[in-house]
């Protein structure tokens, strides 16, 4: 159920000030919201969305629906999020994806900045370098040999251009200097359902998406992307510890689309921040190798900041490796 006015009138309104302090606001929300999240259901990022939306909704007193909008890298869902109605009943979940999507594509549609207002950040996930059960290489240097041998007969997946596990394999391709085949899907959940069904070999991916398989023995895991080892994945060595230069974690934030009522994005921090002290979410997060970020971090202005410098770091990088999506 979205709002009755069209787009434009809301965003008219708004600027006007005519929502500021409005009964629309002030007794904001009404009705059920809904996160965009831009990757398929059961996924890293559809974990974490589902386990904030619900510490939000308890807060909020109303239901949020969790809508997945896998393709292209993430830049679908967050297309979609970007025109959505600016009445804070359509939010938009992503991650670091939203910081690579500009220098990666020509067309993109949407501006990460001008499109949308931050609420803030939310976590920042490890990532696990993992492979099928039955794959050969039995450590990371036996990996890294193994990848730099066999370059395009190993067959990785990821989520997409643009997405963290096609971030990761890019910079783990580039440290090694040789090119896999990689295998797109619109979220590393499905391919995960491959990884364990053998048909692709190896993946890089939050540890939100593969703990439980790496705990239960069903895949194998070399090396964890975090500048320490993991109290959940104690026995998983860093990429560090084996002399490979691949550090990088997942920050995801929530926004909302450009124009929403300042007041309807204050209500939004406040009932995050909420969430992100909620002992359930502190305790699953913790047993996927995860941990809400700081209050300080939860607010538009820890989002802005991280968003800007990431696309400013992310734009050197993948220029500098000549990855485009088109
Ligand atoms: C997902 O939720 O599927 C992932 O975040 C995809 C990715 O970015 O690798």
């Amino acid at each position: 159920m979205t709002s009755l006015l069209p787009r434009t009138a809301l965003a008219t309104f708004a600027a006007l000030g005519l929502m500021a302090g409005s009964a629309f606001a002030q007794d904001y929300p009404t009705q059920p919201i809904t996160f965009i999240v831009p990757f398929s259901a059961g996924g890293p990022t559809d974990t974490v969305a589902r386990l904030v939306a619900q510490a939000m909704s308890d807060e909020l007193g109303q239901q949020i629906l969790v809508q997945n909008v896998g393709g292209a890298g993430g830049t679908l869902g967050a297309g979609q999020a970007a025109t959505a109605a600016p009445d804070g009943y359509t939010l938009l979940l992503h991650h670091i994806g939203m910081s690579t999507a500009p220098a990666l594509y020509a067309d993109l549609p949407f501006d990460p900045i001008e499109d949308f207002e931050p609420i803030g950040l939310i976590t920042e996930v490890p990532m696990t370098l993992v492979a099928r059960a039955d794959f050969e290489p039995e450590t990371l240097e036996e990996l890294v040999t193994y990848i730099q041998e066999n370059g395009e007969n190993v067959i990785y997946g990821n989520a997409g251009i643009g997405a963290a596990s096609q971030l990761c394999g890019l910079l783990l391709q580039d440290a090694l200097g040789v090119r896999m085949t990689e295998v797109p899907y619109q979220g590393t959940g499905p391919a995960m359902t491959d990884l364990l069904g053998g048909q692709i070999d190896m993946m890089c991916d939050q540890t939100t998406n593969t703990t439980t398989q790496i705990q239960a023995g069903e895949i194998k895991a070399y090396a964890v992307t975090s500048p320490e080892r993991l109290d959940n994945l104690p026995d998983i060595p860093t990429t560090s510890e084996g002399g490979l230069n691949l550090e990088v974690g997942i920050w995801h934030g929530l926004y909302a689309p450009a124009g929403t009522d300042a007041a309807i994005i204050e209500r939004l921090t406040e009932a995050l921040q909420v969430a992100l002290a909620d002992e359930t979410v502190i305790t699953r997060f913790a047993e996927l190798g995860t941990a809400p970020v700081t209050e300080g971090q939860a607010t538009p202005e820890g989002l802005a900041e991280t968003l800007s410098s990431q696309i400013e770091l992310w734009g050197e990088v993948i220029a500098a490796a000549g990855v485009t999506a088109q």
